[in-house]
Parts: structure tokens; sequence; C-alpha cells
């Protein structure tokens, strides 16, 4: 009950520090918000100032949400309830930020670093089926939303305990309603192939 809150709570503190946001400005000087897909996560930060930070973003997006996880483990003698609900809570930080009024991305980053601490062979499964459609399509979010719709069906498979499995299901399910806008302009064939971006060209 009110355990499961506090560590939801300590999760969502977490998750909604904006890295992308942060990192861009502190090392760009510009609200990544105003460019590319206005997305603050790894992929707009790639496609507009480059590699070198979006390998930061994606660290820091990744770490955010195990630190949260670890901490709760520490504090209740990895009570699995507590790490879920602080799981959950950092993936709805990162999509709905406090330091954004409520406003954030679509928590591949965060949801990819979790899945890696809680289930690895799934991040490895998950990670595969993404990689392979973002090389042969070049479109991101369609390896993003194909790869959250198999998390859950990966972590059932490998035989994962009810908890993560349902973990799962929420985090795939947040990643696929994060996708809207994108889903609808891989449908209207307006959705734009990846592309490294370069900070000189601002
Ligand atoms: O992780 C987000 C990715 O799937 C799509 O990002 O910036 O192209 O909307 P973006």
């Amino acid at each position: 009950g009110l355990v499961w809150l506090v560590c939801f709570i300590v999760g969502h503190v977490f998750g909604s520090i904006p890295c992308g946001l942060w990192l861009v400005k502190a090392a760009h000087g510009i609200d990544i918000r105003e460019y590319g897909s206005k997305n603050i996560g790894t992929t707009n930060v790639f496609r507009t100032v480059g590699g070198k930070t979006a390998f930061f973003v994606l660290l820091c997006d990744m770490m955010k949400g195990i630190l949260a996880v670890a901490l709760v483990a520490y504090f209740t003698n990895n009570a699995m309830g507590g790490m879920v609900a602080a799981g959950i809570g950092a993936l709805l930080g990162h999509n709905y930020s406090i330091f954004l009024g409520f406003k954030g991305g679509r928590g591949v980053a965060t949801g990819l670093g979790l899945i890696l601490y809680f289930m690895p062979k799934v991040c490895i499964a998950s990670f595969g089926v993404w990689l392979i459609l973002v090389l042969l399509t070049r479109y991101v979010s369609l390896g993003s939303v194909v790869a959250a719709i198999c998390t859950p069906i990966f972590a059932y498979y490998f035989g994962y305990s009810q908890p993560l499995v349902i973990f799962a299901v929420v985090a795939g399910g947040f990643v696929v309603i994060r996708h809207a806008e994108n889903i609808k302009r891989l449908l209207n064939g307006t959705e734009s192939k990846i592309k490294q971006g370069n900070a000189k060209d601002l």
C-alpha cells in the first residue's frame, strides 16, 4: 500500500530528470524541444546535435530508472513489488516529468535500462529486434514500437515472474501510446528516417 506509493514517487522523481533537455542545453546552449521531432530523447538529440551528446543522454536516461529501482531494492531488502512500482514510476516520470509541467519523452531509453536491470535476456532480445528494424528501415520509431510490443512476449516466453511480465506490459504499452504521433507519420509516410546531425549546422 503506502510503501508502494512511496516507491512509485521515488521512481517518478528520478524518472522526471529530463537528461536530454538539460545535457543538450549545457553542451550546446539550445532547447532540444525546438528542433526535429521536438522530442527530448536520444533519437532527437542524435539527429539534432549528434552522436556524442546522444550517447550521454541514452546513458543518463537509462541510469536514472535503474538508480531509482536499485535504491528501493536497497531500502526494502529487494521487495519486488516496491521495485516494480519504482520502475513504473520512473517510466511515468520520464514521460510526464515534474520538471516539464508533466510533459516528457517516450520512455524508450528509460524502459530499456529498467528491462536490462530486471530481465537482461529480454533486454538483449528486444534490443536485437530494435536494431534489426532500425538498420533495415532507418525508422527509429518503428523499431521502438515493435520492440516494445515484443518485450512482454519475450518476458513471458523467458519465464520471468508475474510482476515482471506485468511491468513489461506496462512499459511496452506506454512506449506504444507515446509514439501515437510517430505511428501516424509512419502510416502516412511522413516519418523522418534517422540521420546523424551536427551541432555546427544549427
Ligand atoms: O525513442 C523515441 C524514438 O522511438 C522516436 O524518437 O525523436 O523520432 O520521435 P523521435
